[in-house]
């Protein structure tokens, strides 16, 4: 594997990312926390920072565990750090470094890092400092216009910096400089696959988990089935599932996931704690409010689930990659380490260990992962869905009814967009009903009824979003046949906010 060394920067994930998906296995740890090393460390990578070395307060670690003894491949901050610490300089930029720039690498000496790139490669700059002078046993391999040392060589070791950030997508050859680090460099085995994964993690969880039984909730989401998937293939029957209505699902969701879970072999209990979680909303009607009395509910069912069962000794979550590095990344010089809580607040009555077997894992591997298990398509590529639900897009109290009403504009809605091919353009979508009434007309009759607004939005992360620029002609086509067809409704409009300043969900 490869360990990188994250100093903060915002796009040390993305180094992660491409290092995977060149199916080499990597690790981020924050500068100040290295792991011990062993022989499955091949090489370590030193991320960008938004710090600037030549701040006394900023992350100088001390490198000598592994320089010279592994590959080593700083980028941007990484590559100033080595230059700084081995006897060079680094000083402000004269000219602004910011964005493409053409590197050129000399054809006659080319070193390994670099081989295979065309001669004059794009490359995108990011930095406000640059080395201005190189120790004597440092080799330039590569120079931009503007940056004489784009790409260095430290000779006598496998240690190598570069001043561009090969992770984005406008280093247009960036994935090869990687390629090149990981396996002609380090002599990396490009087999990380979910194939792979699979495998091993198998195998860890049936030697860690042994004849112990595991309880685990499941939501209907990728990342909770694919666990229980992988913990059940360790386990078998040992792994007791639970998935709660809430009534707060979408239309027929629980009969439907509940149906798809027992084709998957899982040992689930369906359980319907509808009222109890109606009784706990009854009335309220602040945002902050409703969640809180939902995620209360969740626990107490939960509980009385769990205690139904004897002798179990762990429970077993979705948590992926970016829960667990985003508590763990460097905030600034000062560094403070949080440590993350998935466990939304699980009672500490509850004594269990958790398992995570999907810890190590990105999104879209989680994905690659479920189709390996053989998950149907119908839950791998579901759009995100809030665990509050539906009670975060009734504006106002929660009852039945509107629960009822708002679950057939939304089937309708989400029916049309996989009618029509649109529902995998779209990262999340959803119908909200408003506590308002507006005035209109049907046959010769004044009506006076509910107003819903439709929400699609295009993501990557839910950190940001746009909102879909859906055609005309569905929205109409959904429109008409939600008021014509949801009694109660006689107004439809279409949310154009985007996140920020909005948010995806109006509470
Ligand atoms: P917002 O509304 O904050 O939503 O832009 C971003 C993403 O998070 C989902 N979301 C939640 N998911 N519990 C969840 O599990 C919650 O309380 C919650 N609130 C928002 C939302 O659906 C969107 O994908």
């Amino acid at each position: 594997k490869i360990l990188i060394l994250d100093f903060g920067s915002q796009y040390t994930q993305l180094i992660a990312r491409r290092v995977r998906e060149l199916n080499v296995y990597c690790e981020i740890h924050p500068y100040n926390h290295f792991p011990e090393l062993d022989a499955s460390v091949k090489g370590v990578i030193l991320s960008g920072s938004p710090c600037s070395v030549r701040d006394a307060d900023s992350p100088h670690p001390d490198l000598s565990q592994f320089r010279g003894q592994l590959p080593l491949l700083g980028v941007c901050y990484g590559a100033q750090l080595l230059a700084q610490t081995s006897g060079g300089e680094v000083a402000p930029s004269k000219i602004r470094e910011y964005g493409r720039a053409m590197l050129h690498s000399d054809d006659a000496n080319r070193s390994v890092l670099l081989q295979n790139l065309t001669p004059e490669s794009q490359v995108w700059m990011s930095h406000g400092d640059t080395i201005v002078t190189i120790p004597d046993n440092f080799t330039i391999i590569g120079s931009t216009e503007t940056v004489r040392v784009a790409a260095f060589k430290i000779e006598g070791e496998e240690t190598y910096g570069i001043q561009f950030h090969p992770e984005v997508t406008h280093s247009l050859e960036g994935k090869e400089v990687l390629k090149n680090f990981l396996v002609d460099i380090c002599g990396c085995k490009q087999e990380w696959t979910p194939a792979n994964f699979v495998e091993e993690v198998v195998e860890q969880l049936k030697e860690k988990l042994g004849n112990d039984k595991v309880v685990m909730a499941l939501s209907g989401g990728v990342d909770s089935t694919v666990a229980a998937m992988l913990i059940h293939r360790a386990i078998g029957p040992n792994l007791y599932c639970i998935f709660v209505d809430n009534g707060l699902l979408r239309k027929d969701e629980f009969e439907q996931v509940l149906h798809s879970y027992q084709d998957m072999g899982l040992n689930i209990k369906g359980v319907n704690a509808k009222e109890q979680f109606y009784t706990a909303l009854f009335g309220l009607t602040d945002p902050e409010d409703k969640r809180k009395a939902i995620g209360r509910s969740f626990i107490e069912v939960f509980d009385q689930e769990a205690h139904l069962l004897t002798d179990v000794s762990w429970l077993g979550q979705g948590t992926i990659y970016p829960d667990v590095i985003e508590s763990v990344s460097v905030k600034g010089p000062s560094a403070t380490i949080k440590s993350h809580h998935n466990v939304g607040g699980l009672p500490d009555f509850m004594k269990l260990q958790v398992i995570e077997p999907l810890r190590t894992l990105f999104k879209d591997e989680v994905r690659r992962v479920g189709r390996e298990l053989g998950i149907v398509e119908s839950i791998l590529g579901r759009h995100p869905f809030p665990g509050p639900g539906l009670a975060i897009r009734i504006l106002g109290d929660i009852t039945a009814e509107k629960v009822a009403i708002l679950q057939e504009v939304d089937a309708i809605f989400i029916g049309k967009l996989r009618e029509k091919g649109l529902y995998n353009q779209v990262w999340q979508a959803g119908a909200i009903l408003l506590p308002i009434q507006s005035v209109g007309v049907m046959g010769d009759e004044r009506t006076y009824e509910r107003v819903v607004a439709l929400r699609a939005v295009a993501s990557v992360d839910g950190m940001t979003a746009d909102w879909v620029h859906l055609p005309y002609e569905f929205l109409a086509e959904v429109s008409n046949e939600i008021i014509n067809r949801v009694k109660g409704v006689n107004r439809v409009v279409y949310d154009i906010s985007s996140k920020p300043p909005a948010t995806i969900e109006w509470e």
